[in-house]
């Protein structure tokens, strides 16, 4: 048996456990979602946004990528984000990092990862940059790593604010409610460290007065 096969086979036997405890679970499913959340998290394969919030499909709709950034010229992120906001009609927008994150450790060395990998750490270093006083107080390495994880996930919070979908969606329908969590890899609990209400005053310079 190859490796993947294990999947394909899994897959049937989930497949299966669904109908015998709902004979409707896929039909519903196929015509329609209803999720209320976005979520934004780490393509890290330790932190399964479904398993850890224990959601089923249907309810939360996901995009992930290295280090759960929100970058402003990701198409793929913005397209995610205005159907989910547009369409979708959530009412939530999670960002969730990890203590212990790969790509933010990466960002934080010298290392030259090439160019693709390059220029997304790029990202992570401009993070680093805007809280270097308060990151370089932090003497304890995997403490300081943990911290700028923190520290990321509400500046990508951040971002989102500053797109005229969120404050289109702030301005006409009150909603989405944007959240900053942290998964500790160690316990598989979830901390929230940072949130944005709908309506929050963002910083004026990023601010759209004609949406
Ligand atoms: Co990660």
């Amino acid at each position: 048996m190859k490796a993947y096969d294990k999947l394909l086979l899994a897959n049937k036997s989930w497949a299966e456990d669904q109908v015998r405890n709902d004979a409707d679970f896929f039909k519903r499913l196929a015509a329609l979602q209803t999720p209320e959340f976005l979520w934004i998290g780490c393509s890290d394969s330790r932190v399964p946004a479904d398993k850890i919030t224990g959601t089923q499909p249907g309810e939360i709709f996901v995009h992930r990528n290295i280090a759960n950034m929100v970058v402003h010229t990701d198409v793929n992120l913005l397209s995610v984000l205005d159907f989910a906001v547009n369409h979708l009609k959530v009412r939530h927008v999670i960002v969730c990092g990890h203590y212990g994150c790969g790509g933010i450790k990466a960002a934080m060395t010298h290392h030259d990862y090439k160019y693709v990998l390059n220029m997304w750490l790029r990202n992570i270093k401009d993070v680093y940059r805007l809280h270097r006083e308060e990151l370089e107080q932090i003497t304890d390495e995997e403490k300081k790593t943990d911290r700028l994880v923190e520290l990321n996930v509400k500046e990508q919070v951040m971002h989102l604010a500053k797109t005229s979908i969120i404050q289109r969606a702030w301005q006409n329908e009150q909603r989405p409610h944007l959240h900053g969590w942290v998964y500790g890899l160690k316990d598989g609990i979830i901390h929230p460290v940072f949130e944005m209400e709908a309506g929050t005053p963002i910083d004026p310079l990023y601010h759209y007065d004609d949406l």
